[in-house]
């Protein structure tokens, strides 16, 4: 069965990481929906209880197509890294929420890149630093319709963090066939290859 088509009009980002909306906003830029984010509607940010990127895509975009009665978009992505079976994965800002609970509110960042590096060195010199970043997409529509995406994107992981771009894990992620990590390089040469472009490749390929 294809896929439901998005029209024109607004889209509700139901996302209140700032890093991500900004990143959404600019991949919606060419195609005349006019994105605003659950943030500023000041919809409420449903806990992410699901155990896939999938179920919490899904509970965030449903609880703002619902909060705002209009089509909503959810990004749940995440670092899986082989040598760790694939964590922090779905608990990848959860590690951060953790790793901050010492240092003060709020994610630290610096913190859950250090835990990460941590685990990895405790597994020694020799190990595997491969991993990849994952986005799934939900779109939810206040009828109770839904589409899903998932991209990725592979590369493995550096210490000491690098750059100031970005957000998130970006300071240590060096994708595939480059040398910066994503902090480092150029926004649009990030979005030409990222996890969330890829999903996105995919939803506009077939919702718009
Ligand atoms: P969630 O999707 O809200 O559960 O959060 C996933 C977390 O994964 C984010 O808060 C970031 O820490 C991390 N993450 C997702 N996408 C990226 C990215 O493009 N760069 C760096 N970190 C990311």
């Amino acid at each position: 069965m294809s896929a439901r088509k998005l029209t024109p009009g607004r889209l509700v980002i139901a996302s209140h990481n700032q890093g991500k909306v900004r990143e959404i906003r600019e991949l919606l830029e060419p195609y005349g929906v006019e994105p605003v984010s659950a943030g500023e509607l000041d919809l409420p940010e449903p806990e992410e209880t699901g155990t896939t990127f999938a179920e919490n895509a899904l509970l965030k975009a449903r609880a703002s197509a619902e909060g705002a009665n209009c089509v909503a978009l959810a990004d749940d992505s995440g670092l899986c890294v082989a040598a760790l079976d694939d964590a922090p994965g779905v608990y990848t800002a959860d590690w951060a929420e953790k790793a901050a609970f010492e240092s003060g509110p709020g994610r630290d960042w610096y913190m859950a890149m250090g835990k990460v590096e941590g685990k990895l060195a405790e597994l020694g010199p020799d190990t595997d630093r491969s991993g990849y970043f994952t986005c799934t997409l939900a779109l939810a529509w206040p009828d109770g319709h839904h589409e899903i995406f998932e991209g990725r994107v592979h590369g493995s992981l550096t210490w000491p963090p690098r750059g100031t771009l970005g957000f998130g894990y970006d300071p240590v992620f060096v994708p595939n066939g480059h040398e910066q990590t994503f902090a480092q390089l150029d926004p649009a040469d990030k979005h030409a290859i990222s996890h969330r472009a890829d999903a996105f490749a995919k939803l506009v390929a077939a919702c718009l």
